[in-house]
């Protein structure tokens, strides 16, 4: 164990599986203090036994949290709030949205929202606004959110985001990490240069989980198992996510969108502002955000 990151705090979510979990393994591994989320107990506790023993001197806690129901996020960063505090520490280092999902089925969540449009967007949108203020509180503060290369050939469809009138898994899996580029991209304008917090969006690239598995019919199944192969290992994934939360020289990057720890063109509309605000506008009344309230300076 180094103790590159001692000093540091990070919550990652989606910390139980995949690149979330390789990423969690890296952080601690690094001495950070690290927040996991996870939305079962049972796979928290495992994902917590197994950073404590490939690494016995690991700072790592985890929180439970349905992070499709905004109710849970709030209560998240609620329990997130109190654990800091708990430390005695007032400000984070940087808060990575890595939990996502994808699902070929159409379902609504409790709240009445398309279940990858409450996870996948709504979902880092309201944590990141629930946290701003102690990553603000911070020297250099980060928010990356796990975006996609399936994000690139694809649009908004306005007029049905949630395509509740007639429904495409992969579609709505697209549109999602579309919107994780938009999102990043309007919160960087928000904040504005002179802010000691920079978000980023990161491509994992193609990589060997279990994404496709969960929830999903046999056929679907059968596809990713076929289709990740060919994909890299979530340890080698996650090493890209994790230098965007963590590298000091990039603080003052402008480019948003990243894959391998290199920038990379994001799809040309995730740069239009028109759209950027739009969407912004929307998740605020979806998430119940008063207007100009996201952003506290
Ligand atoms: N794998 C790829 O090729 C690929 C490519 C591009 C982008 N991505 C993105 O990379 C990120 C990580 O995916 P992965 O491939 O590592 O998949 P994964 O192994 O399934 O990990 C996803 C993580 O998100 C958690 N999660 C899912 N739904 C949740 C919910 N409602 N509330 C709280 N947590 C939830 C999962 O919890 P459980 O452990 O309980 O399932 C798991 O910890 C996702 O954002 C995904 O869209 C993956």
């Amino acid at each position: 164990m180094s103790n590159e990151l001692k000093d540091k705090t990070y919550v990652l979510t989606g910390a139980t599986s995949g690149i979330g979990l390789a990423a969690a393994q890296i952080l601690a591994g690094q001495g950070a203090l690290l927040i996991g989320v996870g939305r079962s107990a049972e796979r928290c506790a495992q994902a917590e036994s197994e950073l404590q023993s490939a690494h016995p001197e690991a700072r790592v806690e985890y929180c439970v949290a349905d992070l499709s129901m905004q109710v849970q996020v709030r209560g998240l960063a609620a329990e997130i709030r109190a654990k800091l505090t708990a430390h005695r520490i007032d400000s984070l280092d940087g808060l990575i949205n890595n939990a996502g999902m994808f699902t070929y089925r159409m379902a609504i969540t409790q709240e009445g929202f398309e279940t990858q449009w409450a996870v996948n967007h709504l979902a880092p949108f309201l944590l990141t606004h629930e946290l701003l203020p102690l990553l603000q509180a911070g020297p250099a503060g980060r928010v990356v959110t796990v975006s996609s290369g399936s994000h690139y050939n694809t649009h908004l469809k306005w007029n049905d985001l949630q395509l509740r009138r007639g429904y495409n898994g992969l579609l709505a899996y697209k549109q999602t990490k579309l919107a994780t580029v938009l999102f990043t991209a309007e919160l960087n304008r928000r904040l504005g240069s002179h802010s000691s917090v920079r978000a980023f969006a990161a491509d994992p690239g193609l990589v060997f989980t279990e994404m496709g598995f969960k929830g999903n019919p046999r056929l679907v199944r059968w596809i990713w198992d076929l289709r990740r192969r060919s994909g890299v290992t979530p340890q080698e994934s996650a090493r890209g996510v994790v230098y965007l939360a963590t590298d000091p020289s990039i603080q003052k990057a402008t480019q948003i969108y990243w894959k391998d720890s290199h920038p990379k063109a994001p799809n040309p509309y995730a740069l239009d502002e028109k759209a950027a605000r739009r969407l912004w506008d929307l998740a605020e009344q979806e998430c119940g955000i008063e207007p100009g309230k996201y952003v506290s300076m």
